[in-house]
């Protein structure tokens, strides 16, 4: 499609599902104009499409009790952790990953059944683990020896658990967030594996099975084949968690499995590999809420011909991917949707590196424009921050025509609370 109409589709096929052009030119998401929900609520801001977000996990439960009949998901709650997000989680009825006393208290707040929770973490303290046992939580990941010292002295007896296996496998994506190869601090290597498996097995802890994650933004199913692979050998065990993963569509170019594929490729090697009657887990996140999420911000200044900077009123403070990982995001105007020409997108803060997008292409940008970046669902408030005194950004749920503020923004009065005023 070469047409500035076909550009214009392509580049809504980024929006959430339902994306449009009014009839004045403005962007509406979630069926409400980005320029009223930055107008109530101000700028940075992020929208969520929450129908986008309800309708995908449905389609994900779908997918996979289709390819594994004997399945449950869980949300990986570190793409997106506030109540809200847990609340909906809930109410979709699947349960959440947590990997920490933050995220699990959220959880909890957020009213998702303790029974579906299940924890991770690579470091948990004692007093965490002691945190997890009071609140009932389902499955506990063991990811070292260390872990299992502490349920021992802590006569976690009867606690159902998961020992997190590294398969050896390195599948394409960035290096920080590959997670399943020789050499990660995620999971015990094979023979630590099988080591702990005895241990776990002679103890008082209920060993219901393994857990691996190979890492996050895989736009190929072909290294959950690999995984499972290497994990068969361990023996037969009642439940195989096998992480989550699957990377979204960030720019034109990307490709990646779609639900009903990813979770074929899971059941078709479980089939080849894992006992038949051994229940599967899957625990996406990126993938159930980055397409689904737009960052608005305003145009603050333009200069420059050649590079052309458009600086924008957020930055690295409220999406960090691109900054951590050189992440590839494509953005418009939000009431001259497409076309035009290309851009450096800049953020404000003070650092050479706080480049949104790179030869973006924007349609005529003038201070005071609105712009819209999408597929910022995921990781993005996760990890924003106070760089420069940024205030953290608002979420807005819309859906339907309707918006609803789900988190406020950051205030200085937040900012300054932690600080001890002089006595
Ligand atoms: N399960 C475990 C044990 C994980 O560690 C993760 C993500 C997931 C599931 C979910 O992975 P996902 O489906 O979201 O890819 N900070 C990075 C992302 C790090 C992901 C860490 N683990 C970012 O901003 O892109």
């Amino acid at each position: 499609m070469t047409t500035t109409a076909g550009r214009t589709a392509e580049l809504l096929g980024l929006f959430p599902p339902g994306s449009r052009v009014d009839a004045d030119g403005e962007l509406m998401v979630g069926g409400c104009r980005l320029a009223d929900l930055a107008a109530e609520w101000g700028t940075p801001l992020y929208v969520i499409d929450e129908a986008g977000v309800r309708g995908h996990v449905r389609r994900f439960r779908r997918a996979l009790s289709a390819a594994w009949p004997r399945s449950r998901m869980v949300f990986a709650s570190k793409a997106f952790p506030s109540t809200p997000m847990y609340r909906l989680m809930a109410e979709e009825g699947i349960g959440v990953d947590v990997a920490g006393p933050g995220e699990l208290a959220m959880a909890l707040a957020g009213g998702v059944d303790p029974a579906l929770i299940v924890m991770h973490g690579n470091a948990k303290t004692t007093a965490e683990l002691q945190q997890a046992l009071n609140a009932g939580v389902g499955l506990i990941v063991i990811d070292n020896s260390d872990d299992i010292d502490r349920l021992d002295e802590l006569g976690a007896a009867g606690q159902r658990v998961l020992i997190r296996v590294l398969p050896g496998v390195r599948p394409d994506t960035y290096e920080a967030v590959a997670t399943g190869q020789a050499g990660s601090k995620f999971g015990l290597p094979l023979p630590a594996a099988r080591a702990a498996i005895e241990r776990v097995r002679g103890g008082k802890l209920q060993l219901d099975g393994l857990h691996l994650h190979i890492g996050s933004q895989i736009l190929s199913a072909e290294p959950y084949t690999r995984a499972v692979e290497a994990v068969a050998g361990l023996g037969e065990f009642g439940t195989y968690n096998l992480g989550g993963g699957l990377g979204v569509r960030y720019t034109y170019a990307d490709a990646p499995p779609s639900p009903e594929e990813w979770t074929g490729t899971l059941g078709a090697a479980a089939r080849r590999c894992l006992p038949p009657g051994a229940q599967l887990l899957i625990e996406p996140g990126r993938s159930l809420v980055a397409p689904f999420g737009v960052t608005v911000y305003r145009v603050v200044s333009v200069k420059g011909e050649d590079p052309r900077f458009v600086a924008v009123d957020g930055g690295m403070a409220d999406n960090m991917e691109v900054a951590l990982y050189g992440q590839r995001f494509e953005a418009t105007l939000a009431s001259r949707v497409g076309g035009g020409h290309p851009v450096e997108l800049v953020g404000r803060h003070c650092e050479s590196g706080d480049r949104l997008i790179s030869g973006v292409a924007l349609r005529d940008p003038r201070p005071g424009d609105l712009l819209a970046m999408p597929v910022t669902g995921a990781y993005c408030g996760t990890m924003a921050n106070n760089y420069n005194g940024a205030l953290r950004p608002p979420v807005v749920f819309a859906s339907g025509g309707q918006a609803r503020l789900a988190v406020r923004r950051e205030t200085l009065g937040d900012l300054m609370s932690r600080d001890i005023p002089p006595t």
